[in-house]
């Protein structure tokens, strides 16, 4: 079976969040699993640059609006699939990232940049120009791919291949003013409540919801909360009306990357049956915050995007509190200013025990995966969540809330589930302060338990998040969006 896999970002190049991550493992994974793989992705700067050798294999033909003359390049990728390059310099060479100026405001040609993306994916997938590239499903992730399947419904081609489409965020949804429907050269009559349009304006990931012969998303929890009113992000009624046609499938993690007996970034590589030795990357990683090397202080790491969807707020609203009950933090993270700037105050106030790192660092979030003692993820929402994974895999039992995927990932620990060893964190429900509160009080106090938390360390690390499992998934998903194209 041949896949087209459209992304808007890859790892190492390219990366905002898990999406990348997801980019980078999921078409070897795929490969391995029998299918033959290409990835379209954007030629930004970091990836022209990552493939000088690249070659040319086709120009792309005037594809109507304002939508700019394009090439398509191709670089073999470590993991043994293609990559195809969308050249086109006017859009995408462009530092930093990829969907924002150095202003941190949305590009004001995303409709066009991601409509180019979206709308080359269709003509590689369904016009036959190159037989190299005629996949049997073109598989689309987040909103800006999501606008294939409507090009493959409104301007079809020689071809019909299948189309999937996956949601990694419902709340991205690129929305944009009508009048770029013209722009992006798609018909009025792709301008219907059962198009494009959304409240009145043009909605890329709808329009892929309308069209795409099954939708995906990236846990079976997710899958299920998004057809609700309080997730759907208006979206839930499309969502249950297609809730024959979609899919949950937890991401897998790379589980090389993600090895803590490999892992060249942090201090002292170990196992389940050295974990003494993960004693060292707490210390390495005190002193590289200048933090108290105090190893019975409990020391709390969080990785993540600054947004109100990580639950920011709420371990900002306690933090204090838990400083002067004596806990330390490893935090690691960019985005909204306000919590920057919160936990740099802290960072200044308690600097023997609050180590503030603002920014993207790939090696200071492996060495806070290996040192701390307890990871925290309190998301509002987490369609899946990669980071509890990695902190799970590294011997550093989370703390979640019970959304999306966490609440598919961690088992909370409860006398019944440590005895019979399936307890992995801990995981509360309401996103309140003293729901996060009480759990972080039950890990802190499972930690001083020797005996216990080795327990829950070694549940957690023995659990498989290889992407073997998902990939046969996303093989039997593939299978049935071939049968709905041809019932079509
Ligand atoms: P999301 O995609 O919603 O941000 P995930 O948990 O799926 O959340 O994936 C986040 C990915 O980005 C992980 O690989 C995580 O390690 C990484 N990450 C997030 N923030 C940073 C940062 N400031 N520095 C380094 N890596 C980060
Ligand atoms: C999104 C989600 C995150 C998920 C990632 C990869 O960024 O916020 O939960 O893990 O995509 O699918």
């Amino acid at each position: 079976m041949k896949i087209l896999f459209v992304t808007s970002e890859i790892a190492p190049w390219v990366k905002t969040g898990g999406l990348g991550d997801v980019a980078a493992a999921l078409p070897g994974a795929l490969q391995r699993a029998g299918c033959e793989v290409q990835v379209l992705v954007p030629c930004y700067p970091a990836l022209a640059s990552a493939f000088p050798q690249r070659h040319y294999v086709a120009d792309v033909p005037p594809l109507g609006g304002l939508l700019p003359e394009a090439q398509i390049s191709m670089a073999p990728a470590a993991d043994g699939y293609e990559l195809l390059l969308l050249e086109c310099p006017v859009c995408y060479e462009r530092y930093g990232n990829p969907y924002l100026g150095s202003d941190l405001r949305d590009w004001s040609d995303n409709a066009i940049r991601f409509g180019l993306l979206s709308r080359v994916a269709a003509w590689l997938a369904t016009d036959a120009a190159m037989p190299r590239v005629a996949p049997d499903v073109l598989h689309c992730h987040d909103w800006q791919a999501a606008m294939a399947p409507a090009y493959m419904r409104y301007r079809p081609g020689k071809r019909r291949p299948a189309s999937v489409v996956t949601i990694h965020n419902l709340a991205f949804q690129g929305l944009f003013d009508p009048h770029v429907l013209a722009d992006i050269a798609l018909p009025p009559q792709a301008f219907t409540f059962d198009g494009v349009e959304f409240h009145g304006r043009l909605c890329f990931l709808k329009a892929g919801l309308e069209c795409a012969d099954h939708i995906t998303t990236v846990s079976p929890t997710y899958a299920h909360e998004i057809q609700s009113y309080g997730h759907g992000y208006g979206l839930d009624g499309l969502l249950r009306h297609r809730a024959d046609d979609l899919s949950g499938i937890l991401n897998g993690i790379d589980t090389e990357l993600w090895n803590p007996a490999t892992d060249k970034l942090i201090a002292a590589e170990y196992a389940a049956d050295s974990l003494a030795r993960k004693g060292s990357n707490k210390l390495a990683l005190q002193r590289q915050l200048g933090l108290d090397e105090n190893p019975h202080a409990p020391l709390l790491g969080m990785v993540a995007r600054m947004t109100d969807q990580k639950g920011c707020d709420l371990v900002l609203a306690e933090a204090e509190a838990l400083l002067v009950a004596g806990a330390q933090f490893a935090v690691l993270g960019a985005g909204e200013r306000r919590y920057a700037q919160h936990w740099q105050e802290l960072a200044r106030k308690y600097p023997d025990q609050c180590g503030t790192a603002i920014g993207y660092d790939e090696r200071l979030a492996h060495q806070i995966e290996a040192g701390a003692d307890i990871f925290l993820m309190p998301s509002r929402f987490e369609p899946c969540g990669l980071n509890q994974m990695y902190s799970l895999r590294y011997g550093t039992p989370p703390v979640v809330r019970r959304t999306g995927g966490l609440a598919d990932t961690v088992v909370d620990c409860t006398p019944e589930t440590l005895a019979d060893g399936t307890a992995t964190g801990f995981v509360f429900g309401d996103a309140t302060r003293p729901a996060l509160r009480h759990a972080i009080e039950r890990a802190i106090a499972t930690w001083r338990d020797a005996n216990a938390w080795q327990a829950l360390q070694r549940a957690g690390m023995a659990r498989d998040f290889s992407w073997s499992g998902p990939a046969r998934a996303y093989l039997s998903v593939f299978e049935r969006a071939c049968r709905a194209a041809r019932d079509a």
